[in-house]
């Protein structure tokens, strides 16, 4: 029996791993109009995208210091492991200096900054898993529609579990967790007609 039990989390470890994560900006460019939900605006004023940030604060240093914490809680895996995107599974990791000065001949961040700097805080593919694999046109399109499965290529169900996986009693700051109440507080829904209009559009192609 153990042994099953520890060949099914090797498999199922395996198959978690298998997608990759991309960061926030990797979503933007698709999610942000207004006519279908503005998803990525509203996730940037709610309470996830600001997750990194506050363990840079006051209050932080002062849980961090209470804890006895040998680095900064910005660096802390005991706090890293909520208030960023997949730390310690592919997603978000700490770096040194060098690595967050690296530019492009332009002088712009370059692409592995920019996708760890989309992994700071809860932001989208903590909630709907890692995207590389479902991110394309194509793929999320006709997951809208339901011709493909999004569990297939990563795309995750949203349950109260997937929040509970971070508002639990291992948070420091813990406050009892109402799902019903907080979903409605960090709601980005396509609305209603406009899925309609969507479904028929990509139904008919
Ligand atoms: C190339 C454009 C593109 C990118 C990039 C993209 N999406 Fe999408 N996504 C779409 C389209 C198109 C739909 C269908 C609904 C619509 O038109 O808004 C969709 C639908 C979805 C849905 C609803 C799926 C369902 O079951 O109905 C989720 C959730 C989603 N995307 C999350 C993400 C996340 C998270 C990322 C980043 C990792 C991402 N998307 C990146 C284009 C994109
Ligand atoms: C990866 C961890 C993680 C997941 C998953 C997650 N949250 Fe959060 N959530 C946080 C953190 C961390 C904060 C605190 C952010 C801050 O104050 O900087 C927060 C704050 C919030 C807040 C505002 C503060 C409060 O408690 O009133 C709401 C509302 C919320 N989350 C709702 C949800 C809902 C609903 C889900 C599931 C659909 C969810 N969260 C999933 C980590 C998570
Ligand atoms: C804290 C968790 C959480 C985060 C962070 C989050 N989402 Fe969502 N998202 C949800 C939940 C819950 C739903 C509703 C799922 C349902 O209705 O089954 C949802 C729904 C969606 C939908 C489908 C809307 C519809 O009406 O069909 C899209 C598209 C989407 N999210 C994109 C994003 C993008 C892009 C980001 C980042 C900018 C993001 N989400 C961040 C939890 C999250
Ligand atoms: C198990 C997940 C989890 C861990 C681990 C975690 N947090 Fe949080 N943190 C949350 C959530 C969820 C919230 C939103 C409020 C709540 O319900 O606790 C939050 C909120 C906060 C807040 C804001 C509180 C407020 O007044 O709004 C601070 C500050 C904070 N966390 C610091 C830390 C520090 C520092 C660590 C590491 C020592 C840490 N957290 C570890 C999940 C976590």
């Amino acid at each position: 029996m153990r042994k099953i039990f520890l060949l099914l989390t090797i498999v199922s470890f395996a198959w978690t791993q298998s997608f990759d994560y991309v960061g926030t900006n990797g979503c933007k460019t698709c999610h942000k109009s207004s006519k279908k939900g503005a998803q990525y605006v509203k996730w940037s004023e709610g309470p996830h995208a600001n997750a990194f940030e506050t363990l840079k604060s006051a209050e932080s240093a002062k849980i961090a210091q209470e804890m006895g914490l040998k680095v900064a809680a910005y660096e802390a895996p005991e706090c890293l492991s909520c208030h960023a995107t997949g730390y310690g599974n592919g997603g978000y990791e700490v770096k040194d200096a060098s690595f967050w000065d690296q530019k492009t001949e332009k002088g712009k961040p370059t692409r592995d900054v920019k996708r760890m700097t989309g992994l700071q805080s809860v932001s989208c593919e903590a909630c709907h898993g890692p995207g590389k694999s479902y991110k394309s046109s194509k793929k999320m399109k006709a997951i809208f529609i339901g011709k493909l499965d999004g569990k297939t290529v990563g795309l995750e169900e949203q349950t109260e579990q997937t929040c509970l996986a971070c508002h639990n009693e291992k948070s420091p700051t813990y406050v009892k967790f109402d799902y019903i109440a907080r979903s409605k507080e960090m709601a980005h829904p396509i609305s209603a007609e406009m899925r309609k209009e969507l479904h028929e559009k990509y139904s008919s192609k």
